[in-house]
């Protein structure tokens, strides 16, 4: 979910559904604003803000809140849709996160008199505030919170109250400092019109937003939190004349690549890194993409152990675990990932975070970190991100493997320049009418088809199977027809005849394959129906290449299937609950 606060000089309805359209890729089922101009007024509704035609004449006021929800507790409705208000109607809140044992405090509200409207667990807060609230919002949210189990990023306002009154725990808020005005809001992309000064509060902070202060308190003493200052630009957060945020993203990646390359290399903490002999990287979705690329290239290349995990699995079992662990996060929010970075830490491991997001939580819990220079990915589905990842992690092994790989990463973007013209029409026509497909891949690659795998399922909804390529005839070749496509990577490598016999064994099957080799290769291009041809380069940057050939081949063939690009049903894209 994503939550806008404004309190200012200027009318906070229109500015806090501006912010809530930036910040709609955290969730868009349903929305909402509240305004304060002597009395409390909601609108709120199901579905998007972009298609939704809701009339906010009725929100005047300079102080509004409000919220883009992606659905935990209650199905999106009007009236799960935030924000949520007390029995007087006077208060008013919007909240990310999940409140654990709101059951138990919504029983005693309601034994208490109180009338619930909607399913959610956010609406014990509003109730809460309403039982503590004798003139003071700050005091009555204070007492709030102390009750609540679970994450929040909440914001609340209350009728005559010329506040607004934030509050954290492990869920995102940061605050920007305009002139005359304050703003804030799950990740600073909301702000980048306003301001260039956040505030990213801590865990446990509540904070009383004026148009000209914030207060800040921790454990009801008051605090300092430094300002920083926000480097994205908002040019970084439009779409600059590409149709969809995905493609634009997509043409971002060589410079996202050598620029993140660069910024590992020059970071003078990266020879103090010291990677021991065995590191686990813990990491969800995409991001576990790449670290299995990591992981690929480590082993062959420094001989270190590197194991991936799931941080969803990893907080619940006990893997052995050594020295390090490194937990790979765009967001730095992703609830898992953070709960799995806490347990290393509790096991005394020492912690590294490579994240996107400045000021992000994983940034205040693990010991080091290092940032990506991939700028605000709006789009839904991960693509510059994720090769900002493997920026991180390619200079890591750079390092690991004392610079021999210093040319190489050097000159990766120009590979990366060369496929983002590809508009693969003939894959397309063949996967397009596929409702199920595979992707296969050996050694590196492998994980390379798990991502291509990913971005086909999530923004064309095609049903797609990474695998590695010899483990198709082991059970999958059951399904191999006529119907169920094959992209199969077989650039140049150690495995590439075996890679080229596999292909022939899911040809004899009768399967339609999509090849994707090395510029030139006849041999490949004669075996396979359509052929995508990429740069021929060291592996390190094929991976790297081929990856995005996919994304492309995803993003062509979601729009053949006219499919939503950005915000594909039911996902969200940083999925700040467990
Ligand atoms: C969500 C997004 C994915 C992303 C995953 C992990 O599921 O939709 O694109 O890969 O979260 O996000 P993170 O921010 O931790 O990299």
């Amino acid at each position: 979910c994503g939550i806008v606060g404004y309190i200012g000089w200027r009318d906070a309805a229109p500015l806090v559904i501006e912010g809530l359209k930036r910040l709609e890729y955290r969730g868009y089922d349903s929305f909402g604003v509240a305004t304060e101009n002597g009395q409390i007024r909601v609108v709120k509704k199901s579905g998007r803000i972009s298609e939704n035609g809701a009339d906010l004449t009725s929100l005047t006021g300079q102080i509004g809140i409000g919220h883009t929800r992606w659905a935990t507790h209650g199905v999106p409705n009007d009236t799960n849709a935030h924000p949520h208000t007390d029995c007087t109607g006077r208060i008013a809140v919007v909240h990310n996160g999940i409140i654990e044992n709101y059951a138990l405090l919504k029983r005693k509200l309601i034994e208490r008199g109180h009338r619930f409207k909607s399913e959610t667990d956010t609406e014990v807060i509003a109730h809460l505030i309403e039982e503590y609230y004798k003139g003071d919002l700050l005091t009555a949210v204070g007492e709030t919170l102390r009750h609540l189990e679970g994450s929040y990023a909440v914001l609340a306002i209350a009728e005559n109250d010329p506040r607004i009154i934030v509050a954290r725990k492990s869920s995102p808020l940061v605050l920007g400092i305009g002139d005359g005005e304050m703003l804030c809001a799950s990740d600073i992309t909301p702000l980048l019109e306003h301001t260039e000064r956040a505030v990213f509060l801590k865990d446990g902070d509540i904070a009383a937003l004026t148009p000209s202060r914030i207060d800040i308190y921790h454990d009801g003493v008051p605090v300092e939190r430094s300002v920083d200052h926000i480097t994205w630009s908002l040019d970084d957060a439009r779409k600059g004349g590409f149709e969809h945020y995905m493609l634009k993203e997509i043409y971002e990646q060589p410079k996202v690549f050598f620029d993140t390359v660069k910024s590992t290399e020059n970071d003078s903490r990266l020879p103090m890194l010291r990677i021991p002999a065995e590191v686990t990287v813990v990491a969800c979705g995409t991001s576990y993409h790449a670290a299995l690329i990591f992981r690929y290239l480590a082993e062959e290349y420094s001989h270190k152990r590197v194991s991936v995990e799931f941080a969803s699995e990893f907080k619940y079992y006990t893997p052995p675990i050594r020295d390090m662990v490194i937990a790979v996060t765009q967001s730095g929010e992703t609830a898992d990932t953070l709960a799995a970075i806490e347990r290393a830490k509790s096991r005394n491991c020492s912690t590294l975070a490579i994240t996107n997001v400045l000021g992000s939580s994983i940034t205040r819990i693990a010991d080091w970190t290092l940032f990506m220079c991939a700028g605000p990915e709006i789009s839904v589905a991960a693509t510059k991100s994720f090769t900002a990842q493997l920026a991180v992690f390619m200079a890591i092994l750079n390092e690991m493997c004392d610079g021999r790989f210093t040319d190489t990463l050097a000159r990766a973007h120009c590979s990366v320049e060369r496929v983002l013209s590809y508009e693969l029409e003939d894959a397309v026509a063949i996967i397009k009418n596929a409702s199920e497909m595979f992707y296969v891949g050996r050694g590196v690659f492998y994980p390379v088809a798990l991502e291509g795998a990913l971005k086909m399922k999530e923004i064309s909804y095609i049903h797609a199977e990474g695998y590695a390529a010899g483990e198709l005839k082991h059970g999958p070749f059951a399904l191999l027809s006529e119907e169920t496509p094959v992209v199969a990577i077989c650039t140049p490598s150690p495995t590439y005849g075996v890679m080229l016999s596999n292909i022939k064994e899911m040809k004899a099957r009768g399967a339609p394959v999509i090849g994707i080799g090395a510029e030139g290769d006849t041999e490949a291009q004669s075996i396979v129906d359509v052929f995508i041809p990429v740069p021929e380069d060291h592996q390190i940057v094929q991976a790297l290449t081929v990856s995005v050939v996919l994304q492309l081949l995803a993003y062509h063939t979601a729009i053949a299937l006219n499919r939503d690009i950005d915000k594909p049903r039911n996902l969200a894209k940083s999925v700040t609950v467990e």
